[in-house]
């Protein structure tokens, strides 16, 4: 499959080229766009067969429902009906932005699009590019993360154009994501609003907006008699070739180097992604991801990537905290070292 590629400058469009990605996705074709979250593999929403061509190109379980984009909140009444007030104060307070809610889907949203599912996940994001395509091709527009189904999600374009190319039919390069981690998903079609993802936008933050929410269980911790809520949570996910431990607990910087040295008479190679005020503690290939939640979360996806790329074979990630930011940070390392954790 022969892709368009295109650069574009967030604060200086150049709507000429970004029109040829929009022609395509009329076309019922698939294009990869930036987001302030991470990199997004569109095609139209309303259109099964389009909505098809996403699934196969991500190698992606077909009852995993996808996220449909808009670039304005009025647009949320032509999909989803029965929204309760709370919905409609947090998609008027964080949109556009890095939240997603889930309505009650009305008929005009495919089954293939929500995984056959009566409800249907929305979002308008507040990347520039993302909002003048969603104009330019006037359809909302399904897009999961840009990756191969259980991979890191993209957070640049050069990931986006390692993985993807010739699997998709345009790919829409725009920088390097704003927050580096998927948004936070929200369920108002229960009584009380759940959260099903965590993200950027806080519990703490929807808290102040519409008082008491619940977070599902299951996505801290991994236990085989919690069911995840949300379908896309019970897949491997994020996960490098590496193998990957979370490190907590005492003397970490002394033990982790132990366990290098150990790797390494054994012929493996170890890397360690931790806070950079901890860089040079370690030995080993060290990525460091800044100091404070946005920076960390936002370096995260793209170290896991360029761990690959070093060839290592064991990541050694430093356990960053649970509160805010973190919890959505530690979610998605929990994930990608499939829930091992060496406490010391
Ligand atoms: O930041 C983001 O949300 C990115 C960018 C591209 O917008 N998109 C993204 O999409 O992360 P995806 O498909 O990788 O994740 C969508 C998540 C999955 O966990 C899926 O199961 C859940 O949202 N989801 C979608 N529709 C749902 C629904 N109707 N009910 C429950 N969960 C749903
Ligand atoms: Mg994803």
């Amino acid at each position: 499959m022969e892709t368009i590629i295109s650069y574009i400058d967030e604060n200086n469009i150049d709507i000429e080229e970004l029109k040829k990605h929009a022609k395509l996705l009329k076309e019922g074709k698939t294009v990869i766009f930036p987001t302030e979250t991470v990199y997004g593999l569109g095609a139209n929403a309303l259109d099964e067969k389009a909505v098809s061509k996403i699934y196969e190109a991500k190698g992606r379980p077909s009852d995993n429902p996808l996220i449909v984009h808009i670039n304005n909140i009025t647009k949320v009444y032509d999909l989803a009906e029965n929204i309760s007030d709370k919905a409609k104060l947090v998609m008027e307070k964080f949109w556009p932005g890095p939240l997603t809610v889930i309505l009650k889907k009305k008929s005009i949203v495919p089954n293939k699009t929500t995984g056959g599912l009566e409800s249907v996940a929305i979002r308008v994001p507040s990347n520039k590019i993302a909002l003048k395509l969603l104009e330019l091709c006037d359809t909302p527009i399904s897009a999961p993360s840009a990756n191969i189904s259980g991979r890191p999600s993209p957070t640049k374009g050069s990931h986006v154009i390692e993985e993807m190319n010739k699997r998709v039919n345009g790919i829409v390069v725009g920088g390097k994501s704003d927050f580096g981690l998927e948004s936070t998903v929200i369920d108002f079609t229960g009584k009380v609003p759940i959260i099903l993802r965590p993200g950027v936008i806080s519990k703490e933050d929807l808290e102040k907006v519409i008082g008491k929410i619940e977070i599902d269980k299951s996505l801290l911790i991994k236990k085989d008699t919690v069911k995840p809520k949300s379908p896309g949570m019970k897949y491997t996910h994020y996960s490098p070739s590496a193998d990957v431990f979370i490190v907590s607990g005492n003397n970490i910087f002394e033990n982790v180097n132990n366990l290098i040295k150990e790797n390494q008479k054994r012929n493996l190679k170890s890397g360690v992604i931790c806070k950079s005020e901890n860089k040079n503690l370690y030995t080993g290939e060290v990525i460091e991801l800044g100091d404070t939640p946005l920076d960390i979360g936002s370096n995260l996806f793209d170290a896991l990537i360029e761990m690959d790329k070093r060839n290592v074979d064991i990541i050694y990630a430093e356990e960053f905290g649970y509160e805010g930011v973190y919890q959505a940070i530690m979610n998605r390392l929990l994930k990608a070292s499939g829930y091992k954790v060496l406490k010391f």
